[in-house]
C-alpha cells in the first residue's frame, strides 16, 4: 500500500493509562488506600460531580475484555501501572498476593495478545500512610519507594521489558505544593522544590536497582511531560521569560534524568532566593551514574510566555511565575473543553530538542490526546464519531513524521487513553478514550477513531 506517511519497522502503536483513572475496586481484595481515595472521602465536592476513584472504569474486574478490545484495534503495545497502595498496603511491608495475581494475569493476558506490557511504578497516587509521613518530601518515602520497585522488578521483570519510573513527576509538585489540585494542597515553593528532589532520587535509586536484575533486553526510563516554552517574540526579556519557564518546568527533571546533572541556570536562581532543597553529598553520583535509556513524553500543550508585566509581590508566596508571565497567543487554536491550546508542531519541537541537547534518546509519545465533554452529542448510528479526535492524532502524527524524518530517535506513539477514564479532581468531565464507557452500566463501545487507529496501527501508518 502506498502510505504518505510510514513509521519506522516495531513502531509501538497504542495507548495509556493508570491505575487510580481506571482500576476501580479501590476497597476490594486488600488494597491499601492512597491518597485520592483520602482525599476524596474528605472533600468530594473538589471532585466533578462529586465522583470519586472507587469505581471508576472497573478494569479491575474487566481487564479481560478490555484487553480483547486493545486487540481488536491494533495495538501492540499499552502502559499502564502498578498501584502502589495495592501491591504493598500501606506503601511499605507485606506484598498483597491479590494484587500480584491481578498484576500477573493482566500481564499474561496482554503477552497473549501480543501487546507489550508497559510498566509504570508511579502515576500520582502516593499511599496515604506514606503521605502521612510527609510524602515525597520526607527520605524515607525515597527509600520505601526504591524497595516497591525493586518488588516489581522482581515479580514482573521476567515477562515486562520496558520500565518507567514515575510519569509526569512534576504534576505532583505543581499539584500537591504550588497551585493546589493535589493533595496535600500546600503551596509552598520550598517544599515543592523538596518534592521535586527527592523524587528524583526516588527515580535514581529506582533506576540504579533495575540494573542489578540484569532484565533481558530490559530498559528502563521517566515519562515527562514535555512542554515547549514558547516566547511571545524574540525580544530579549521575552527570549529569558522562556528560558526561566524551560528550566521550572521542564529542565527540572529532564536534564537529570537524561543528562544526569541539574541545569546550573536552575540552581543559581533556587539559591539567589532562598529556595534550595535539602541536599546529601552523595546523591550528585547516584543522579550522574543512573541516567535512563528511554524516554516517554507526554504532549497535549504548548505554554507560551513574556516577559512580566509588573514586578511580583516580595511579600507574596514564592513562584515560577515572579519570572514571566503567561502569554495568550491571539488566534491561537483551543481544546476549549479541557482549556488547553492545540499545538500540534510542539511535538515536533520537542524531539529536536531531543536530538539537539539530550544525544537523541530514544523516546515515544508517551501520551498525546483530546479530551472533549459531552461526547454523546457524537453519536451517530449508536457510536461516537470523533471525527475532531482523529484530526487530532492525524496531525501530531504527521509532525511526529517529520521529526523520526530528521532522523529523531522515536520509537512510538500512545494515545491518551484507551477508555474513558477517571481523570482526577474533573472525574468523568472530559473523556480522551479510543473507547466509550458509560459511567452507570460500564458498557464498552468502540468510537470512530478506535476504528481508524486500528487501520494505522495495521499499515503502520497512513
Ligand atoms: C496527563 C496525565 O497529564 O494528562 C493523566 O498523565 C491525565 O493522568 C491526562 O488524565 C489528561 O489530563 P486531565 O487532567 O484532563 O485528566
Amino acid at each position: 500500500m502506498d502510505l504518505q506517511y510510514k513509521f519506522p519497522e516495531g513502531f509501538w502503536w497504542g495507548s495509556a493509562t493508570s491505575a487510580t483513572q481506571i482500576e476501580g475496586a479501590a476497597n476490594e481484595e486488600g488494597k491499601g488506600k492512597n491518597i485520592w481515595d483520602y482525599w476524596y472521602s474528605i472533600e468530594s465536592n473538589r471532585f466533578f460531580e462529586n465522583i470519586g476513584p472507587e469505581i471508576t472504569s472497573d478494569f479491575y474486574h474487566k481487564y479481560e475484555e478490555d484487553i480483547k478490545l486493545m486487540k481488536e484495534i491494533g495495538h501492540n503495545s499499552f502502559r499502564l501501572s502498578i498501584s502502589w497502595s495495592r501491591l504493598i498496603p500501606g506503601g511499605r511491608g507485606n506484598i498483597n498476593l491479590e494484587a500480584v495475581k491481578f498484576y500477573n494475569n493482566v500481564i499474561d493476558q496482554l503477552l497473549a495478545n501480543d501487546i507489550e506490557p508497559i510498566l509504570n511504578l508511579f502515576h500520582f497516587d502516593m499511599p496515604l500512610e506514606l503521605q502521612n509521613e510527609g510524602g515525597w518530601e520526607n527520605r524515607e518515602v525515597v527509600e520505601a519507594y526504591k524497595v516497591y520497585a525493586s518488588e516489581c522488578f522482581r515479580l514482573f521483570g521476567d515477562r515486562v521489558k520496558t520500565w518507567f519510573t514515575f510519569n509526569e513527576p512534576i504534576v505532583p509538585v505543581e499539584g500537591g505544593y504550588l497551585y493546589n489540585f493535589h493533595y496535600p494542597n500546600v503551596v509552598d515553593f520550598k517544599r515543592a522544590a523538596q518534592v521535586a528532589y527527592n523524587t528524583i532520587l526516588a527515580h535514581v535509586k529506582a533506576v540504579e536497582s533495575f540494573r542489578t536484575f540484569n532484565i533481558e533486553k530490559g530498559k528502563i526510563g521517566i515519562i515527562l511531560n514535555l512542554t515547549p516554552s514558547y516566547p511571545r517574540s524574540q525580544n530579549s526579556a521575552d527570549l529569558e521569560a522562556a528560558n526561566i519557564a524551560d528550566l521550572f518546568f521542564n529542565r527540572s527533571f529532564l536534564d537529570p534524568a537524561v543528562l544526569g546533572q541539574y541545569p546550573q541556570e536552575l540552581i543559581c536562581i533556587l539559591e539567589k532566593y532562598g529556595q534550595l532543597p535539602i541536599t546529601q553529598k552523595e546523591d550528585l553520583e547516584l543522579i550522574k551514574n543512573n541516567t535512563v535509556d528511554l524516554l516517554g513524553v507526554n504532549y497535549y500543550q504548548p505554554r507560551r510566555v513574556k516577559a512580566k508585566e509588573n514586578l511580583p509581590n516580595p511579600y507574596s508566596p514564592f513562584m515560577p511565575e515572579w519570572f514571566f508571565d503567561n502569554y495568550e497567543m491571539p488566534g491561537r487554536k483551543m481544546n476549549p473543553y479541557r482549556g488547553w491550546e492545540i499545538y500540534e508542531k510542539g511535538i515536533y519541537d520537542i524531539m529536536i530538542n531531543l536530538k539537539k541537547n539530550y544525544g537523541n534518546i530514544e523516546s515515544f509519545v508517551s501520551e498525546n490526546g483530546l479530551g472533549v465533554e459531552n461526547e454523546e452529542r457524537f453519536i451517530k448510528d449508536s457510536y461516537i464519531q470523533d471525527d475532531y479526535r482523529i484530526e487530532f492524532i492525524k496531525e501530531h502524527l504527521k509532525w511526529l513524521h517529520k521529526a523520526i524524518e530528521k532522523e529523531c530517535n522515536v520509537k512510538g506513539y500512545h494515545l491518551w487513553t484507551f477508555m474513558d477514564n477517571w481523570s482526577w479532581t474533573n472525574a468523568y468531565k472530559n473523556r480522551y478514550g479510543f473507547v466509550s464507557v458509560d459511567i452507570n452500566t460500564k458498557k464498552r463501545t468502540f468510537k470512530k477513531s478506535a476504528y481508524w487507529f486500528k487501520e494505522i496501527a495495521n499499515n503502520n501508518g497512513f
